[in-house]
């Protein structure tokens, strides 16, 4: 038997790897204590469950979704975009609901890409923008993120290689945990647009942001919808990463694209996850006040101590990471390896999200706060 060629290209999935790191030490008898992972690990509110429970009860969920997600639960998409960033959706036409936004932002080069074409992703990033790429048989290129550019790409003097089709950006970032305003966002659209290439917009993480930063939909920018599409989810937003609930929305035509490579691929998001999808955008928001703050709480705490051990830190104003630059005398790996053996500690070294991603490791805030406190108190002891 013989497995193709694109699996053979892929690099590792980087937590796979971190996984395997855990379940050796654990092995071994230490309390490993994972800031890995940016997996909530708040419950979903009570109110969103209820609605799945009830909707899972009813006979008429138990058959095939439809495709293109229920009507019901793109208006209510609809409305959330209209109410949170005063953007107007056709849900009939600029909605795709999709099986988590990973699924749709995977498939998206199946839609767009062809062997040999070349897709521009940020460097250090959420490793998906190039996994899809590479499936697809098409080339990645990356536009790096320093502190030097302020983590975001200067695109006044973009020239993309022949052939390019997407664009991928993603703000609160993972890993950097920067974010963009609405006129930053505005010149990767001026960009796309003169350049005839679509813009792709991971906005997984906009609800999550401190100190009173509200982060932009790039679908706000003039001109979005002829260029851009905009990957959303409820994973983070409400605690739902495990119900697999996500959309993408802006362009009529990256909306259709994306939608007939999933119509040939999967079968829709289970009826009664989309009524619970319904009752989280249209229900009560304070939960979400609730999980800002805490995350807030958090990022002090980290920043904090890795300020007093010496580690000179800006706290970050969205996402839920700190992204965090190594020691003199460290490079991300040994950083990483010397948390994981002296402090019990597991970090994802930045190198891991690409090659600008070196001199960084990634601090999860998705951690229950006595373990936070814990962790950190060994960094201390450790350092
Ligand atoms: C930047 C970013 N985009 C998208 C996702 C995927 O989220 P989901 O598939 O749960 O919607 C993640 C998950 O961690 C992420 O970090």
């Amino acid at each position: 038997m013989q497995t193709a060629q694109r699996i053979a290209a892929l690099p590792p999935y980087l937590f796979a790897e971190i996984d395997r790191k855990i379940s050796e030490k654990r092995a071994q008898g230490v309390d490993v204590i994972s800031f890995g992972v940016g997996d909530p690990d708040q419950p979903t509110p009570a109110h969103i469950v209820a609605a799945m429970q009830a909707a899972a009860a009813d006979p008429s969920t138990h058959q095939y979704p439809s495709y293109y997600g229920m009507p019901e639960f793109r208006a209510a998409i609809a409305r959330w975009y209209a109410t949170r960033f005063g953007v107007t959706l056709d849900p009939g036409s600029q909605i795709q609901p999709c099986i988590g936004s990973k699924e749709g932002i995977a498939h998206l080069a199946t839609a767009f890409v062809d062997p040999g074409d070349v897709v521009y992703v940020p460097d250090p990033a959420y490793p998906v923008y190039e996994i899809g790429t590479l499936l697809a048989g098409g080339r990645v290129e990356v536009l790096p993120l320093t502190p030097d550019n302020g983590f975001f790409p200067d695109l006044s003097t973009f020239q993309p290689a022949p052939n390019t089709k997407i664009l991928w950006l993603n703000y609160p970032t993972n890993p950097c945990a920067a974010v963009a305003t609405r006129a930053q966002l505005q010149t990767a659209v001026d960009a796309c647009r003169e350049h005839g290439i679509l813009l792709a917009y991971d906005n997984a993480y906009s609800e999550m942001t401190f100190d009173g930063f509200v982060a932009p939909s790039v679908l706000e920018c003039e001109g979005a919808f002829e260029t851009a599409i905009e990957f959303h989810s409820l994973s983070k937003t409400y605690n739902m990463t495990g119900w697999r609930i996500g959309w993408a929305c802006g362009s009529t035509q990256a909306v259709e694209a994306l939608g007939r490579v999933k119509t040939n691929i999967d079968s829709g998001i289970f009826n009664a996850i989309q009524q619970a999808g319904i009752a989280a955008l249209d229900g009560p928001q304070e939960p979400l006040a609730d999980l800002r703050a805490m995350y807030q709480r958090r990022r002090d705490l980290v920043v904090s101590t890795l300020r007093d051990i010496g580690i000179d830190l800006t706290p970050p104003r969205g996402s839920v990471f700190v992204w965090v630059p190594v020691p003199q005398g460290h490079d991300s790996a040994s950083f990483a390896t010397l948390l994981l053996e002296e402090a019990g500690v597991v970090v994802p070294p930045g190198r891991g999200y690409g090659p600008s991603g070196e001199g960084f490791v990634r601090f999860s805030l998705t951690v229950p706060d006595d373990r936070l406190e814990e962790g950190l108190a060994r960094i201390r002891k450790a350092l």
